[in-house]
């Protein structure tokens, strides 16, 4: 038996003023993505927005619907739109915030697995890591620069590829 260990790093933000213009900046688009969200079963709001290295930011948020696994992610809505819309420019970074309408959200909230596995298939795609943002709309924000301090198991299977 071998016992391995991961070590994962981050950094973390006491409020916006905190981080740079440009991270800033994002944020704040992500905030603003918050108002698209059609969340009426959660009615919990998550906003993204994602800085590709051309300059273009691409915003997404969360889309439900009745039969709730054809719901999608804020994360997923905006990165498959880079990918539809910009599919060979790099993604550089991303931001992610959530609001509820039932309850204060007082820490970021993290992203979910299936994002993160595809956040991880973009850095593949694209050989360069992502950086990524969460952050409350209250202040504590994670900087976490590359997937793999997210999701060190992430499925990257070259096999799959003939
Ligand atoms: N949600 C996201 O948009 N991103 C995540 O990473 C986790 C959860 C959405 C899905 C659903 O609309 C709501 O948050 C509650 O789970």
């Amino acid at each position: 038996m071998d016992q391995k260990t991961f070590i994962i790093s981050y950094q973390t933000f006491h409020n916006l003023n905190a981080l740079n213009q440009e991270d800033q900046s994002l944020c704040n688009l992500a905030e603003k993505a918050l108002d698209s969200s059609y969340s009426p079963y959660s009615k919990f709001r998550v906003g993204t927005a994602i800085q590709l290295a051309n300059g273009i930011v691409i915003t997404g948020s969360n889309q439900e619907n009745v039969a709730y696994p054809s719901g999608l992610c804020a994360e997923r809505v905006a990165l498959f739109t880079a990918g539809a819309t910009h599919p060979n420019v790099v993604i550089e970074k991303m931001a992610i915030t959530a609001r509820s309408e039932d309850f204060e959200i007082a820490r970021p909230i993290a992203s979910c697995g299936a994002c993160l596995q595809v956040m991880a298939e973009f850095e593949q795609r694209q050989k360069k890591e992502i950086e990524v943002l969460f952050y409350c709309l209250n202040g504590q924000i994670i900087n976490a620069k590359g997937i793999k301090n997210l999701l060190p198991f992430a499925f990257v299977e070259d096999r799959l590829v003939k």
